[in-house]
């Protein structure tokens, strides 16, 4: 029997209702806040994401070449497509964009639960404004959107800048070293790795700076940075408009075009793979032939909000089974076709059945039946039975319609 790939999944219905529920309340948030929705191709040339994606997410890629000679990767994020698009589609266009998008992904990572190879972000990018108020607004964004999915989460809110302040004089591949330590929160290596050059003091203020949870204590550690105005800024605008988060200058942020504020979002009840958001400042338009604008995004983990949330299922359609006889048909036909122009959920029977065999059927997959026999076909009215109580009664189709329809969903 042939399977799925690796770390992909199939969907039944349930699952599809259930994740589309929290698709559109995530929609719906940011349709609010004005974000209109883009769409990128699922592959594109594999140099967009080498140039500044960062090495993690460039050995992960799922890489291949067309039958025209051409290096393509299936999208492991959509940030650099969207600015990508930006620069073909939109450069001249009045700033600031605020554009959101619900895509898959593709990582070639060792599959578990909450990993896969193809998942859904959901994700937002706001392009070409560069201010405290934007950086504030595209975290304010974040948290609504998990606020309205249900999700129990921390927000984590940190900056660049503090961390490459106190690392700026060494070399580049010390400093990057120096990040992936902090990232793993590896203090080990860290102090090993800054020992061997003679810094054990800077080992020693750089955990510091990571464990610390106010900005006072971080800039005592740091001194004074240009940044400090635009942090404390952002930071009040958090604060007004009541964003739970706690500081953390030691999210380093696996990709590497990050430029400022950064935040990551955790869920409460996940294990290893409990990441469900990431995001912050960055600049990639120059480097695609575009004008060097400010942006600021994020994208959200959707299977892992999915995990989280766990198996509260959505409301579910009322359903109703038409249930006829042969004379019955072709009045069974309108009648569905009412329930349908209703918004009610009609199914009729499709497998030659008898009036029996379809009520049957019906108790088994429907919340009401209709019955409409040949008495019924005369009269113009029909019979509907609530299959969870038993009761039946006949009656016009609007009366039916209207007294399926107060049950709303199930
Ligand atoms: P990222 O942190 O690489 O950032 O991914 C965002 C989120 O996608 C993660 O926090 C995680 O929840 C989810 N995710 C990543 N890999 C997997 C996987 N293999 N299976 C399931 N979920 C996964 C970005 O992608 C940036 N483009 C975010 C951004 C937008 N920055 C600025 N704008």
């Amino acid at each position: 029997m042939l399977q799925k790939p690796r770390g992909t999944r199939d969907f039944l219905p349930d699952e599809m209702e259930a994740r589309r529920s929290v698709e559109w309340r995530m929609r719906d948030v940011g349709r609010r806040w004005g974000y209109r929705e883009v769409c990128t191709p699922e592959f594109e040339d594999l140099e967009l994401f080498t140039m500044r994606s960062g090495a993690g997410i460039i050995e992960e890629m799922y890489v291949f070449e067309d039958k025209g000679g051409r290096k393509l990767a299936l999208r492991p994020e959509i940030t650099a497509a969207v600015i990508r698009m930006y620069i073909n589609e939109a450069k001249v266009a009045p700033k600031p964009l605020r554009w959101c998008y619900f895509a898959d992904c593709f990582r070639y990572e060792r599959p578990q639960k909450g990993r896969y190879r193809q998942f859904w972000q959901f994700g937002v990018e706001l392009i070409g404004a560069d201010s405290a108020m934007a950086d504030a607004e595209v975290i304010m964004v974040a948290a609504d959107i998990l606020n309205a999915t249900g999700v129990r989460y921390e927000l984590k809110v940190g900056h660049l800048s503090l961390m490459r302040n106190m690392i700026a004089d060494l070399d580049p591949a010390v400093q990057r070293k120096v990040r992936a330590h902090l990232d793993k929160r590896d203090y080990e290596g860290l102090r090993e790795t800054l020992a061997g050059m003679g810094k054990p003091d800077l080992a020693k203020s750089l955990v510091a700076l990571v464990e610390c949870r106010t900005l006072k204590e971080a800039f005592a550690i740091t001194g004074d940075i240009p940044e400090r105005e635009r942090i404390e800024k952002t930071l009040a605008v958090l604060d007004a408009y009541g964003v739970k988060y706690t500081l953390n200058f030691g999210i380093a942020r696996g990709l590497d075009y990050y430029t400022g504020i950064v935040f990551e979002g955790f869920a409460d009840n996940l294990g290893a793979e409990n990441q469900i958001l990431g995001g912050g400042t960055y600049r990639l338009a120059h480097l695609f032939g575009g004008d060097d604008v400010a942006s600021c995004g994020f994208a959200i983990g959707f299977d892992r909000v999915m995990v989280s949330l766990g198996d509260a299922q959505p409301q579910k359609d009322i359903v109703v089974g038409i249930v006829c006889t042969e004379e019955g048909k072709a009045r069974a036909l309108a009648v569905a076709r009412a329930f349908r122009e209703a918004g009610i959920r009609a199914e009729m029977d499709l497998m030659d059945r008898g009036l029996g065999a379809q009520l049957a059927h019906a108790s088994k997959s429907a919340d009401f039946a209709v019955v409409i026999g040949k008495r019924e076909a005369d009269s113009g009215e029909v019979t509907l039975k609530n299959l969870k109580t038993g009761e039946q009664k006949t009656l016009d189709l609007a009366a039916a319609i209207a007294g399926v329809g107060a049950h709303g969903s199930r």
